[in-house]
């Protein structure tokens, strides 16, 4: 396998943070810290801070990313946010399936599909999620769960659609818990996802294929993370609030 074509990304899960006014302010501190990122940039924002956020970010480099789009086109879904939405907004990315919509919003394999084909659609890039429990690694079921997320997460999905993903590992027991998975365990899964991907489509879909690390990334862990061979960037949550920390993690990924 050939990797030397992918260009890492790294991008920020704000989740449920930050006001239009902090959001402004914090993109303002990392913009000069990330200006000659060697990676991609991605900032997936809420909802309400995407058109704040898209005016501060401004250069090309930098993308705008969203948190979770509807299936449905328009329609009687109390809520929700459809793609053409956020694509309307100049959104690039769309995180897809995060465990913690799995976990606490119901969020099935089916939906993570229909939410990612509808995203595709609308011309947006995915962030598809996928990541085994404590109590899933425990019993040795790693490999059974990530593959069937990844298989029905890419159900009907073409192989020209697979240059719009990115999948994310993002093992639950890792998430906001300051536990990380070690570089070896997170790599090995995410060899894990390239080699599903190589059978279901083919070598050449699997080596462009850009997966990241998520799960407690910060600026100490993130050079022997982003150094495994399968892991092309990062998903950083509480590290993507403090600009010299997240900057930090760009800065650690190199092509
Ligand atoms: P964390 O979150 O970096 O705070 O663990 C990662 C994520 O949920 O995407």
């Amino acid at each position: 396998m050939d990797f030397s074509n992918r260009t890492p990304i790294v991008a920020g899960n704000w989740k449920m943070n930050m006001t239009r006014a902090e959001a402004k302010k914090l993109i303002e501190e990392i913009r000069p810290l990330v200006k000659d990122a060697a990676c991609e940039v991605a900032l997936c924002v809420p909802f309400t801070d995407l058109e704040t956020a898209g005016a501060a970010m401004e250069e090309s480099k930098r993308k705008l990313g969203a948190q979770n789009c509807h299936w449905a086109a328009s329609g009687a879904v109390t809520g929700e946010i459809s793609a053409a939405m956020l694509a309307e907004l100049g959104v690039s990315y769309v995180v897809i399936g995060h465990s913690e919509r799995r976990q606490y919003f119901g969020e099935t394999d089916q939906t993570v599909n229909a939410r990612m084909k509808a995203a595709l659609s609308c011309g947006l890039r995915v962030i598809l999620c996928v990541g085994e429990t404590l109590a899933q690694r425990e019993s040795g079921q790693t490999p059974l769960v990530i593959c069937n997320q990844v298989k029905a997460a890419l159900d009907g999905i073409t192989a020209a659609q697979m240059k719009e993903i990115v999948i994310a590992y993002e093992p639950v027991w890792a998430i906001g818990t300051g536990k990380t998975a070690t570089a070896q365990q997170a790599g090995e899964v995410c060899a894990l996802i390239r080699g599903m991907v190589q059978g279901l489509y083919n070598e050449a879909v699997a080596d462009a294929l850009r997966i990241q690390y998520g799960g407690s990334m910060n600026a100490k862990n993130a050079a022997e993370l982003l150094a495994q061979y399968d892991i092309d960037g990062g998903l950083i949550g509480g590290a993507s609030l403090k600009a010299p920390d997240f900057a930090a993690i760009v800065a650690a990924a190199k092509q």
